[in-house]
């Protein structure tokens, strides 16, 4: 199979590898979170930062946990202003950091840059699917031939598991290219082929308004958008054995069956004859009717008019029309009337992310957007749990800025636009469409955190400056439990960070200290002591020194009732 290669790619390969650990620090002040509620990492997650710390910083609580990843990266049209800013040591890399990546003619290797740049992040973002995951990529023509031969590398696959072309806009002919693109694509690729799981897509019953004898049906067309020249055999005139009217077939649109089998449908009463319903239709209509057994729906790969869900800011006859077909002009004036200014150049359709999620993930799902801009993908989750009472849970990663100059203007793109969008649609906000209509909240709370500084060096050791006794300490809570540590029970000197309750309860004990000269060990002393004051059925114990035999530790397990799993510092850390 034919392999893509670009500058710098056999660095770039293992790059995830290295790139260290940091903490993500909670912020209170942009966070949604009611009176009482600490900030966590298990709930809906806005991180600010660079999203290839930020997923290796989640890989701890996240790794294998996420059913759904939607990203929409920069498309390297050469005016986004993207930066490349990844920080390996390499000469060529070292002379990249800190440019904008501009037009083909401007830098003959923008392309390799843009490689480099997503390469890692779809590696790690491919570690934090489930098994039954799916991962959905937004992508134009700049590099949809590029990003598919990264994708079928990383995913070890030779195509995806699906292209969806979606259209994104009306046509135009003001443009000056010699033809009117008005789609781009959506890959979709699966953790595991055989396991993953597209099944969001339901009917339910509310869909087939209808009721007769047989269930609940709706009336669907019987007709076909062909012409009696492409299907002759299609063309022909039906009675209703009822009444005896006769109704000849349309020429521009045959009818939907040929005759032997339309003659079955008409005996099976499958036909909602117009001369019976006077007024409510002009052309005969075909009884579809709800199958409970079998109320999937298989997406079709061609998105050009059939966006499958509405979106929460629908107020007049053109939007509905707009957001049925989820062109991304939907996207600029949803965001617009959320947070009442046009702030964010091109942010997609909610409508789209809706249709990409509701096909991924059922009700508790965790869907993961690392490239977030505006917080659409956040948008898309809040109003599909608000759909169908689900509690599934958006982590959305975003830059502080888009590029340079919001750099230079101060603004800060994940918080002045991703969390405040989400912020107004959790607690209600006034839309700045022409009514100025109340939108009511739709509920739902978020912890804002920030990528903060590395926690160790690189390749796992505590790097130059020992990480003190407290930031060890939230980092292997947190990634033991997924929860914030409650500072206020930390007791250094007995090592205890915190517990759990639930099977009996487990406690979590970090035995260490900032001095590379004294290793706190985990002994049969240090056990002894433990137990005259700990009944909890597990412990948990990072250490920097395993001073007894296995056989002392199983004994001891045994004599005292407990279980008890010594982990290394830093090397034990997950
Ligand atoms: C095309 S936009 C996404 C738009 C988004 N789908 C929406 O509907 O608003 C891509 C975003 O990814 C962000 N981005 C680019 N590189 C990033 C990185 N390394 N880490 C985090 N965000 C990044 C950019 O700042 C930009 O806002």
């Amino acid at each position: 199979m034919p392999t893509i290669q670009f500058k710098g790619k056999s660095v770039i390969e293992t790059y995830h590898h290295t790139v260290p650990h940091h903490r993500l620090e909670f912020v209170p002040k942009p966070s949604v979170l009611p009176k009482g509620e600490k900030p966590g990492l298990d709930g809906n997650l806005i991180i600010e930062g660079d999203n290839l710390a930020a997923l290796k910083s989640l890989l701890p609580t996240h790794a294998g946990k996420v059913k759904c990843v939607y990203i929409d990266p920069p498309y390297n049209t050469g005016e986004e202003g993207w930066v490349y800013n990844d920080n390996l040591a390499q000469q060529q890399f070292k002379e990249w950091i800190g440019q904008t990546v501009g037009k083909e003619s401007d830098d003959a290797t923008r392309h390799d840059k843009w490689c480099c740049m997503m390469y890692p992040r779809l590696v790690l973002l491919r570690e934090l699917l489930r098994e039954d995951g799916a991962m959905f990529v937004s992508i134009d023509d700049n590099e949809a031939g590029v990003l598919r031969m990264l994708l079928d590398e990383i995913f070890h696959v030779e195509m995806p598991l699906a292209t969806f072309v979606w259209k994104r806009r009306s046509p135009s002919g003001m443009r000056s290219d010699p033809v009117s693109v008005d789609h781009e694509y959506v890959y979709l690729y699966a953790k595991n082929r055989n396991q993953v799981t597209l099944t969001g897509l339901v009917r339910t019953a509310n869909e087939y308004p209808l009721e007769d004898a047989r269930g609940r049906y709706a009336s669907t067309d019987l007709t076909v958008g062909m012409t009696e020249e492409d299907r002759p055999n299609q063309a022909f005139t039906i009675r209703n054995p009822r009444t005896g009217k006769q109704y000849r077939h349309n020429p521009d649109r045959v009818w939907r069956f040929e005759p032997g089998t339309m003659k079955q449908v008409i005996a099976d009463d499958l036909v909602i004859w117009p001369d019976e319903h006077p007024g409510e239709m002009d052309r005969p209509r075909y009884k579809t009717y709800f199958d409970p057994k079998n109320p999937k729906i298989k997406p079709v790969s061609s998105w050009i008019e059939n966006a499958v869900s509405k979106s929460h800011n629908v107020d007049d006859e053109e939007d509905l029309q707009t957001i049925a077909s989820g062109l991304n002009s939907e996207g600029g004036r949803s965001l617009k009337r959320i947070i009442g200014a046009k702030v964010f150049d091109y942010p997609k359709p909610p409508s789209l992310i809706r249709s990409l999620v509701r096909l991924a993930t059922t009700a508790d799902d965790i869907v993961l957007d690392s490239f977030a801009g505006s917080g659409t993908t956040g948008q898309a989750v809040l109003e599909e749990n608000a759909a169908d009472r689900g509690h599934r849970r958006f982590v959305l990663i975003q830059l502080r800025h888009d590029n340079k100059e919001q750099e230079s203007k101060g603004i800060n793109v994940c918080e002045m636009v991703a969390a405040a969008r989400i912020r107004n649609l959790i607690g209600g906000y006034t839309s700045t469409n022409s009514k100025k209509q109340k939108v009511a909240g739709l509920g739902g709370t978020f912890t804002y955190a920030r990528v903060g500084e590395p926690l160790f060096g690189e390749y796992r050791d505590f790097g130059k400056n020992l990480p003190t006794y407290e930031d060890v300490a939230k980092y292997v809570f947190y990634t033991e439990t997924s929860r914030e540590i409650d500072l206020k029970k930390i007791n250094e000197k007995s090592g205890l960070i915190g517990s759990t309750d639930v099977a009996g309860g487990t406690s979590y004990y970090l035995l260490y200290t900032p001095n590379r000269t004294a290793d706190r060990e985990m002994s049969l002393t240090t056990l002894k002591q433990l137990v005259k004051k700990d009944k909890r059925k597990q412990w948990v114990i990072y250490c920097e020194k395993i001073w007894l035999h296995p056989e002392e530790l199983r004994q001891f397990e045994r004599e005292n009732g407990k279980r008890i799993r010594p982990m290394l510092v830093p090397f034990g850390l997950k």
